[in-house]
């Protein structure tokens, strides 16, 4: 167990900060104006993007206490052939999960039930510009090399998330001096980021949650920062400077609100089938498009052919589809009853899990955490946990890192997976 700890911190924060490199000439557009952005008076929004935007008022986290020293001995029977991993390869899947590094550094306990059971890791937030960028000039690349350390050590693959999201915009890039030329930063911070790691990552998510209809942009475009300072041709240009710099990389086009049969995300999945169409026959580089997969149980909506359709359709341009988000987020359910809750998270996954997966083209399926010790979904203030005295049950491993019925509906599914 030793030897794991060492490796996280192997990796000394001065070989992680890097100033920044000089730009071939040849990666940069000449200064392109931002054109064909339109100015509603007013910024649309929706729940998702109030929710995962940096909240400045949490409630205060749940106390679970320390976590477990070793592996609860409901964890024997999962070992090995027995594992997520091991059942999803069976099946032509990669299981995973999101995480933040530095919560495991002085967890074994979670280090081991990664190691059992994942074959990819996502950093949750060490990709993001907020993290790696703290000014203009420095890359601080501390956090994301650990994982990268601890993913080699055991073998595990390695998402990378992500190059360009509109919720991750650092406070002094959003304020930039006026003379700062915002699409070479851009361009230049893809380049420096994917050449880091050239040859070691899996799969970048190089644009995240592009589309928001209700921004009133052409195609359904979210008027983001990056739209509005690089120009509408950002996400092109994402692609083409990320595939320059890891060509073996699979690149994916990320986004959320397509999974159930409502009107809205009907619209929000022919927004973004519409994207994958054009780049498609620009030739632009993409491999895949990942669903994000946070869903919720006791929806009104249900999950079923307008997902079915959206992969397929998703597979006939020749691409692959990634679940890469998954979680169920129970705090609407009307009930506190810790084993009927988690039948329901559980119940919810599966259903879920049986239309994405009869689909050939689904290749991963990650969850956004391991165990409810630590989920986005408790971050509050309000959309989240709306009740704040009972914390999400959420994911396939309760705070004491049991296994909870969420962990064996999604071994289920896989292992029932029907491939036509
Ligand atoms: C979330 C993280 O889980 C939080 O810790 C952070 O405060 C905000 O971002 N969709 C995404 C993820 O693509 O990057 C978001 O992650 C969750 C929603």
């Amino acid at each position: 167990m030793s030897t794991r700890r060492t490796l996280l911190t192997q990796v000394s924060k001065t070989a992680a900060m890097a100033a920044v490199p000089q730009l071939p000439a040849y990666l940069i557009a000449s200064a392109q104006p931002p054109h064909g952005v339109q100015k509603p008076g007013k910024r649309a929004t929706d729940e998702m993007t109030v929710n995962s935007a940096p909240q400045p008022e949490h409630y205060p986290q749940p106390d679970f206490g320390s976590p477990p020293t070793e592996l609860p001995a409901e964890c024997k029977s999962i070992r090995g052939s027995n594992s997520l991993r091991a059942h999803a390869r069976q099946r032509g899947l990669i299981a995973g999960a999101a995480l933040a590094v530095r919560s495991l550094e002085k967890d074994p306990a979670m280090q081991e039930l990664i190691a059992d059971q994942y074959g990819i890791l996502v950093p949750e937030n060490d990709l993001k510009w907020r993290a790696l960028r703290p000014t203009l000039k420095d890359y601080d690349f501390t956090a994301s090399d650990a994982l990268f350390a601890f993913a080699g050590q055991h073998k595990i693959l390695v998402r990378a998330h992500t190059l360009v999201w509109h919720n991750s915009v650092p406070d002094w890039l959003r304020n930039h001096q006026p003379q700062t030329d915002v699409r070479q930063l851009f361009v230049e911070h893809i380049r420096t980021v994917v050449s880091r790691y050239r040859g070691r990552v899996h799969s970048w998510d190089v644009v995240n949650e592009a589309i928001l209809p209700a921004d009133s942009q052409p195609n359904g475009m979210r008027r983001s920062f990056w739209y509005e300072s690089v120009g509408p041709d950002y996400i092109e240009l994402a692609f083409r400077t990320a595939h320059e710099a890891d060509p073996r990389a699979k690149l994916t086009y990320n986004d959320y609100g397509v999974e159930y049969d409502s009107d809205d995300q009907a619209e929000r999945r022919r927004h973004i089938l519409a994207l994958v169409q054009r780049l498609r026959r620009d030739n632009v580089p993409l491999d895949a498009v990942g669903i994000q997969s946070h869903i919720k149980a006791g929806s009104p909506y249900s999950i079923g052919h307008g997902l079915a359709d959206y992969i397929a359709s998703i597979h006939s341009m020749g691409l692959e589809v990634y679940l890469t988000e998954m979680d169920v987020n129970e705090d609407d359910l009307p009930f506190d009853d810790v084993l009927r809750r988690d039948q329901a998270v559980a119940e919810t996954y599966r259903k879920f899990l049986d239309v994405a997966l009869a689909s050939p083209a689904v290749k991963l399926v990650l969850t956004w955490g391991v165990s409810d010790r630590r989920t986005w979904l408790n971050d509050g203030p309000t959309h989240h946990r709306k009740q704040p005295n009972r914390p999400q049950r959420s994911l396939p491993f309760d705070a004491q890192y049991r296994p909870t019925p969420a962990f064996f509906a999604i071994r289920d599914a896989i292992d029932h997976r029907l491939l036509s």
